[in-house]
């Protein structure tokens, strides 16, 4: 693993977007899993000036995403679907059909992961996936004591994280207690994880995840097992490393040849 501590979101938008540029330019039809939330917009801002100057083209690219939640009405602005739509797909000039995600409003939910999975596999699965992390440790939305093997499922979100994501609703009460989130182990199959976490509010997450037990409880920590994972945070969010000076100093002595 690999632990890069940068001032701010900013610069993480744009070390993260050079990563992603530059899978792009190698291969034009990469698969990205893209994640929700707050911390990865400036990546998806940085990626869209390159897209708008005509630096970048990720025209051949196809999006998975990462989690969904069911029962909102179709459409909904707050739909992970019409998040990435808007913060992703536009953004970076991608065709809507490039976006592919489990079908939340499947008859049969079980069924729905099951395909997903395989649509996943099928495509030849993720070359680079983003990841959030909640403030209780969660990937996607792999709440605390998610199996480390689990695979593309249902889930029922805990009491805080719905609280957490109640900000971009107009009623907390209006958050689905219910999603379909790919499963840790689903997530360790992509070639490279990049988890990104800004703000003191993430501080003891990031360390549990990075520094702590490979545990269940804290399902963020099983890309501890990944052999490409790479953490790009802020000062405050590095906040709890204890090996946060060694980070510093390894990404400062980092040959050029080598890339994230
Ligand atoms: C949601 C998403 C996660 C995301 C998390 C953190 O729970 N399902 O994928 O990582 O929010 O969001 P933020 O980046 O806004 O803190």
């Amino acid at each position: 693993m690999e632990v890069v501590i940068v001032p701010d979101g900013a610069e993480l938008g744009k070390l993260v977007a050079a990563v992603i540029a530059g899978l792009v330019r190698r291969r034009p039809d990469a698969t990205l899993g893209v994640a929700t939330g707050s911390t990865p917009l400036p990546v998806y801002d940085v990626l869209g000036s390159m897209v708008a100057a005509g630096r970048l083209s990720m025209h051949g690219c196809r999006v998975f995403l990462l989690d969904e939640y069911i029962g909102l009405p179709a459409g909904h602005p707050q739909s992970y679907r019409a998040v990435v739509e808007r913060e992703v797909v536009r953004r970076l000039d991608l065709p809507s059909s490039s976006v592919l995600g489990p079908d939340v409003s499947a008859p049969d939910l079980i069924a729905a992961c099951a395909d997903y999975e395989r649509l996943i596999q099928r495509s030849g699965g993720i070359d680079l996936q983003l990841l959030g992390i909640g403030a209780d440790g969660h990937i996607g939305f792999n709440e605390p004591c998610s199996s480390l093997g689990s695979r593309t499922r249902v889930k029922t979100l805990t009491p805080r994280t719905r609280a957490d994501n109640a900000r971009f609703f107009d009623d907390p009460a209006d958050v689905p207690q219910h999603v379909i989130t790919q499963g840790v182990a689903t997530i360790l199959e992509a070639r490279h994880l990049v988890l990104l976490a800004v703000g003191a509010g993430k501080a003891d997450a990031v360390a549990n995840a990075v520094e702590g037990p490979l545990s269940s409880f804290v399902p963020a920590s099983a890309i501890q097992l990944h052999p490409h994972a790479t953490v790009v945070v802020d000062e405050a969010a590095a906040g709890g490393l204890q090996l946060a000076d060694y980070f510093r100093s390894t990404y400062t002595a980092k040959p050029s040849w080598q890339s994230l």
